[in-house]
């Protein structure tokens, strides 16, 4: 359970987030939609732990992250939460393997057990043949499964999205969005997602409307059921 408490942020003489109270309930898929500007990003990259609030207070399954010292941030970050971003962020010069290592490494895991599960995932994304292959030589809806299979590496609890379909075309949008329910249904991750697309919205547990930095209308709770 992620628990936001009077969130506020802003750049300078803008205020961008203006008072964020959100409860987000494991194994629960939930959107964030809203116009440009915003603060969906901002907002994700808060509950990321990326980005520190000025004020207010993040609470991951009981661990207040503002306590917590860069160096423990970044090692919680990267067991406990995945990222899935509008462009892939893949590393050019890395084959899709070594991009889906790469977190795992991180980690401290050895190389060797990173590329076994590294390799597990691609087969279950159906990536087998591509996984030798850099992603200057992936089509934009493999990439992006690449940068799914990376953001699943370490087995976090929870997955963050920001505009991951934007790129794709209509068919590989779709298997996307189908990816993200499976993968609940399956290993039961919380997946936030902000999207300007209304159809994967729809079909979210719950939708998030930001406007001007405040939310509007959201109910505060959802049962994800389908578990
Ligand atoms: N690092 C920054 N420094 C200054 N201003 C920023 C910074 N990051 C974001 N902003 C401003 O904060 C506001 C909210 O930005 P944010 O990226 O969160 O919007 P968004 O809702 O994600 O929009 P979009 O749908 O276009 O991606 C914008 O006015 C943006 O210009
Ligand atoms: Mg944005």
């Amino acid at each position: 359970m992620i628990q936001l408490t009077n969130i506020t942020k802003s750049f300078g003489p803008l205020q961008v987030l203006k008072g964020i109270d959100l409860s987000i309930a494991d194994h629960e898929i939930v959107s964030i939609v809203g116009p440009s500007g915003a603060g969906k990003t901002t907002l994700l990259q808060i509950i990321g732990t990326l980005d520190r609030p000025d004020t207010g207070q993040i609470v991951f399954d009981g661990t207040d992250v503002a306590a917590l010292h860069e160096r423990q941030l970044s090692a919680f970050r990267n067991r406990h939460i995945g990222f899935v971003f509008q462009f892939h962020q893949l590393l050019p010069e890395f084959t899709a393997v070594e991009n889906v290592m790469m977190p795992a490494l991180i980690a401290g895991r050895n190389a060797r057990e990173a590329r076994n599960d590294a390799m597990e995932i691609l087969v279950y994304l159906r990536l087998t043949d591509r996984a030798e292959h850099k992603p200057g030589e992936l089509s934009g809806g493999e990439k992006q499964r690449v940068a799914v299979a990376r953001a699943l590496i370490n087995h976090p609890s929870v997955i963050l999205a920001d505009e991951p379909s934007g790129s794709l075309d209509t068919k590989h949008k779709e298997e996307l969005h189908q990816l993200f329910f499976d993968l609940r249904n399956k290993l039961g991750q919380t997946f936030v997602i902000v999207t300007h697309d209304e159809g994967l919205a729809s079909l979210t547990d719950r939708t998030i409307h930001l406007v001007d930095g405040r939310i509007v209308n959201a109910p505060q709770t959802s049962s994800a059921s389908h578990l």
